[in-house]
């Protein structure tokens, strides 16, 4: 089985797809997480290396991915993904990467050979459009961006990461015009996607109108 969620970012995505696995006992996928994890790997300049350069240094990163629900862990060359790519600013060069032709396909790859061994829950922003076109069930989350900043200034501030709110609301707007009008894989929902606004919904609600369609 494979559940898609795709949204813009600090739409609450992580916290609804880790819940929504935990309760269907799949493994949980965030293929954001990839996308930082390459980024705190490679570094801001990457994106000007020559395409060999790029091509060899992916070549010699692997992703794996154990456990299933809340226990999921992404490993990348079997080491935990640290909190460290959490922050905005890694987020932004993560979207940055993700407009990288060669970035993509090297993820488009490890994210299809995971969802060929295990059922997962699959998140981000072409999941249910590009990566597993064949989904059981696609969901695409909206919210309004200054609630998703809100929201994203309390996920940080509850992991301690200092945040500025008027900083935030600036840099997912330029996320969100990035994700949106990049030529490869844009961010839009699947045609056959339900698409959730979640700017007056809490969590739980999100949660149960997710479970209610997949029950
Ligand atoms: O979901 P996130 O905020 O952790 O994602 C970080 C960035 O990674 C996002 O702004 C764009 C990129 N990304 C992507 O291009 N495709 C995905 N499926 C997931 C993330």
């Amino acid at each position: 089985m494979i559940i898609t969620i795709d949204g813009p970012a600090g739409v609450g995505k992580t916290t609804i797809s880790v819940a929504v696995a935990d309760s269907l006992k799949v493994a949980y996928l965030d293929s954001g997480a990839m996308f930082r994890g390459l980024a705190l790997v490679l570094g801001l300049d990457s994106w000007n290396w020559p395409r060999s350069r790029l091509l060899e240094t992916l070549d010699g990163l692997q992703f794996s991915l154990t456990g299933i629900g809340r226990a999921s862990t992404l490993l990348l060359n079997d080491k935990p993904l640290s909190e460290e790519i959490r922050t905005e600013t890694i987020g932004v060069w993560a979207s940055h990467l993700g407009k990288i032709d060669l970035v993509r396909d090297k993820l488009k790859k490890a994210q299809q050979d995971l969802g060929r061994r295990k059922d997962l829950l699959a998140e981000g922003r072409d999941m249910g459009t590009v990566i597993f076109p064949e989904a059981d069930y696609k969901f695409f989350l909206e919210a309004d961006p200054k609630e998703r900043a809100r929201r994203r200034w309390l996920q940080l501030k509850a992991m301690s990461v200092q945040a500025d709110l008027a900083e935030l609301v600036r840099e997912m707007r330029l996320r969100d015009e990035q994700d949106r009008t990049r030529s490869i894989a844009p961010l839009v929902p699947a045609r056959e996607a339900i698409i959730l606004d979640t700017t007056s919904l809490t969590q739980q609600e999100v949660i149960e109108a997710i479970m209610s369609r997949i029950q």
